[in-house]
């Protein structure tokens, strides 16, 4: 038996054990039927989230852009991007998920912005050396000519991450060539997305999501990375690293300058009242290295990505859970646990596919829902949705047009809202930018709406006993010794029950709060999971 505790602060502000929900904003709901999510869809759709019962969403990026990186290549911080709706669609939003009891988060991405911000097409006007193009990270390059790129970095998409212009410059791009990079040790940067913060405060949103939040300075240098005896790049690393051991030299990451700019920021959310709040996408190659950014005195989370790579594994799962309680604590911090987002095959699909994979998916969901600290759920996930096969020709991910390999847009299908045949109600006639399988038509939410054993009814059920424990129960948790195949662990009066093995399990006696699949003979199937109380 092993015991984990976290400092409490007191009183809990509202994120602490808040369920988030994430709203990948153009698969979500299509409210004019041109065929793309939209802020007026999502505002329709906000009483079906607080029936679900989540506290918050997460909506992903609707400001105006050309949308090459689906809104993470922002052109204006502080608009709504016409396909998306106007401003007062998203005053609208924020007035109506208030009204029911619904936070709201918004995406901020200052890594890099897109090449057609203003900031950037001045920078390219403006010319070699000038303070236009101080605001990005542009160089001259190596060799004759300066021919070759300045440094031997790559992009997190794939090939280099550094594009020439015809005046002989090379900009820094992390991601697609069509998100520069910006200079994070220029005091112009910084004012600016403190002016974005304020905007976004301003019009009552409760909290940001901040993109890429482990990459904004990069080695002042810009020196090469040393590559021992592989060539390659961070792309491989960006989502993989939680799941290695040995650390890599990364002068493109989690930089120690970065964590001034979270204090600066958390001052200013501070400076507001509501418990205003960030939680970090930081993709650092230790869980030890996240917690630096949930020090006190910077941002309120973090997506702990260890529990979304660990394995279908009862001792892997055990682990995560036993380390994420051990670096958080020197913190004081609160675990925040996620399973799904829009850049990861999605989890049913990671645990197998099929009934079996939707069974696991369904048992891990309801095991992180009993722990304590935040849980992040992906649009999609409590319909049981899976990863698709999206035809090539219509992939739309910039991952997949650099490496020819389908990354992400597998799990940004649109929702399955009604109806026999698609777009099942996600929207008009026109079909969605990403087609939706016919055999979704089984698993709308109208179809599994008040249907006895389905994943959206286990969702609600799941949701609704957790607020009865969730803010009162102890912050402890015993993880408690059974077979290596069993998770099972206990937080004051709940025991929860995970059997990741193939063969049925006893079960400590006690009330069956919820379980994700059926008992047999009063015992644990397996690919299942239980609350007992
Ligand atoms: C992380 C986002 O989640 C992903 O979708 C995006 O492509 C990159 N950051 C770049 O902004
Ligand atoms: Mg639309």
């Amino acid at each position: 038996m092993s015991r984990v505790t976290l400092n409490d602060p007191s009183p809990a502000p509202w994120w602490r054990d808040a369920v988030v929900y994430q709203v990948y904003v153009r698969s979500f709901a299509d409210s004019d039927g041109d065929g793309l999510g939209d802020l007026p869809g999502i505002t329709s759709r906000l009483p079906y989230l607080r029936d679900l019962g989540v506290d918050a969403l997460w909506i992903t990026p609707f400001y105006p852009s050309p949308q090459h990186d689906a809104g993470y290549d922002v052109a204006d911080y502080v608009d709504v991007d016409p396909r998306f709706g106007r401003l007062a669609d998203a005053d609208a939003l924020l007035e109506k998920a208030h009204a029911l009891g619904l936070k709201v988060v918004v995406d901020l991405v200052p890594n890099h912005t897109s090449d057609e911000h203003e900031w950037f097409q001045k920078a390219l006007a403006a010319g070699p050396g000038s303070p236009e193009r101080e605001r990005f990270i542009f160089r001259k390059g190596k060799g004759r000519g300066g021919k070759q790129p300045p440094n031997n970095w790559n992009s997190v998409f794939g090939g280099i991450a550094w594009e020439r212009l015809d005046d002989g410059d090379w900009y820094l791009h992390i991601f697609d060539r069509t998100q520069p990079d910006l200079n994070w040790r220029n005091p112009e940067v910084r004012a600016m997305f403190e002016d974005v913060l304020r905007f976004w405060l301003d019009r009552g949103v409760d909290g940001f999501r901040v993109d890429v939040a482990h990459g904004l300075f990069k080695d002042r240098k810009l020196r090469d990375e040393k590559v021992h005896g592989t060539t390659e790049g961070p792309s491989s690393r960006h989502v993989s690293s939680l799941l290695e051991t040995d650390t890599k030299d990364e002068p493109m990451w989690d930089q120690p300058e970065v964590h001034e700019v979270y204090r600066d920021w958390r001052r200013i959310l501070d400076g507001y009242d509501g418990d205003r709040m960030a939680v970090a996408e930081a993709w650092t190659q230790t869980p030890a290295r996240t917690a630096a950014y949930v020090r006190p005195d910077e941002l309120q989370q973090a997506f702990n990505f260890a529990w979304l790579l660990a394995k279908w594994n009862a001792a892997d799962m055990a682990d995560c859970i036993r380390r994420t309680f051990a670096t958080l604590e020197p913190v004081g911090a609160n675990p925040t646990w996620v399973l799904s987002n829009h850049d990861v095959v999605r989890h049913a699909t990671r645990y197998g596919g099929g009934p079996v994979g939707v069974a696991r998916a369904r048992a891990a969901t309801l095991a992180m829902l009993a722990l304590p600290g935040s849980s992040y759920l992906y649009q999609g996930e409590e319909l049981g949705l899976e990863s698709v096969d999206v035809p090539e020709g219509l992939r739309q991910d910039p991952a997949w047009f650099r490496t020819g390999v389908e990354w992400r847009d597998h799990c940004r299908v649109p929702m399955p809202w009604k109806g026999t045949k698609a777009p099942f109600g996600f929207g008009g006639r026109k079909q969605p930018w990403l087609p939706m399988p016919a055999e979704w038509a089984a698993l709308t939410v109208e179809a599994q709406t008040g249907k006895r054993g389905s994943t959206l009814e286990l969702y609600r059920k799941a949701l609704k006993v957790r607020r009865t424990f969730a803010t009162t129960a102890p912050r402890e948790v015993e993880i408690l010794d059974r077979a290596k195949t069993v998770l099972a662990f206990r937080r004051g009066p709940v025991t929860v029950v995970l059997n990741a093995g193939n063969r049925p399990v006893s079960l400590p006696k006690g009330n069956v709060l919820v379980n994700s699949g059926r008992l047999v003979d009063g015992k644990l199937p397996p690919n299942t999971a239980v609350w007992i109380r």
